[in-house]
This record gives structure tokens, sequence and C-alpha cells, in this order.
């Protein structure tokens, strides 16, 4: 009777640890800038896919590479917090398929990663990706992205995107 009752107290225990624990994620709020035109792109289209899009400079099967710089605030000038290194490709659809790490150039995080993939569905205000890992001080980290799209430029693809990172760190 002592040792199940032993049991159960520790079974409570571990169910108010894992759920206090990890509780609390780390935010990141960036500006992402992807810039598609002039002679310094941080965003270059790599395959051009067969099926034009009915609206926008893309294709279903196009594979962009992207190196965006992250910044604190909307303007391009202000600090720089990271980059978003990876790739997209475009659905038959106004969707992409995103690929790609953010890489903490500053502050108490700096060298460290987060891995990201998921689905961005650009007509929605708010589209959500998923944390899959990360380096550093987030290895084996878990979370989410909220992207919202700031500014766009429909002619040659330029935008602005507003990027929500909630990280929970891996409790090892
Ligand atoms: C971030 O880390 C790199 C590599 O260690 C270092 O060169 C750089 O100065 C650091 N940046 C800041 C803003 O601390």
């Amino acid at each position: 009777m002592a040792s199940h009752h032993r049991l159960l107290s520790l079974l409570f225990l571990s169910l108010t640890l894992s759920i206090s624990s990890g509780e609390k994620p780390v935010h990141f709020h960036f500006y992402q800038h992807k810039t598609v035109s002039g002679s310094n792109p941080s965003a270059v289209k790599v395959v051009k896919g067969p099926i034009p899009l009915p609206v926008g400079p893309y294709s279903f099967g196009d594979i962009v590479v992207v190196d965006d710089p992250l910044t604190k605030g909307p303007d391009p000038n202000s600090p720089l917090l990271g980059r978003a290194q990876g790739l997209y490709t475009v659905m038959n659809s106004p969707t992409v398929e995103w690929v790609f790490n953010i890489v903490l150039t500053c502050g108490e995080y700096n060298g460290s990663s987060i891995a990201i993939m998921g689905r961005d569905e650009i007509p929605l205000p708010v589209r959500e990706l998923s944390v899959v890992g990360g380096t550093g001080a987030f290895r084996m980290a878990r979370g989410y992205v909220l992207l919202k799209t700031y500014s766009v430029d429909i002619t040659n693809g330029d935008a602005e995107l507003e990027v929500d990172v909630y990280v929970y760190p891996a409790k090892v």
C-alpha cells in the first residue's frame, strides 16, 4: 500500500514537472527581408517550374534558395538579429513549402540555430510552421512559428515577412 502510494506521488510529481517545465517558450520577433530584385538579392530562383501561377512571378515547381536578413524592426537598416537560410518550393496554389534554419547572429543565443519546416498558405493572414529542432541552445528544441506578410511587391516577389518564433529548448 505504501509503495502504491509512493508510486502515485511520483507519478503526480513527474506530471507536475512535465507541465511546469518547458511551458515558457523563448520568443523571437523578426522582420524577414526577402529581396528578389536588384543586383544583390537575398532570394534566388534555382529551379523554374513549368506551370505559371495566375498571379505573381512564380510557377508550380519553382525552388527558391533564401539567405534573408532578419531585423529587429521593419526597416531593413534596423539592427540585424539573424538570418533565414534555406529554401522553399512553390505548390500549384498560392502555397509554399519551407525548409530553413534561423541562425541567430547576436545576443544571448548568438550562433545557435532553429530548424523550421512547414506550409505557408500565402493568402492567410497568419501561417503556422513547425520548429523541428535546432543547434546550440536549441538542440532538440520544439516549437512553432507564426508568419505574417508585412508587405509584398506582387510584380517581382520582393516581400517582407513578420516572423514570431516560439521555441521550447529541450530539457536535456
Ligand atoms: C556572434 O558570434 C560571432 C562568432 O563567435 C562573433 O564573431 C560575433 O561578434 C558575435 N556577434 C555579436 C553581436 O555578439
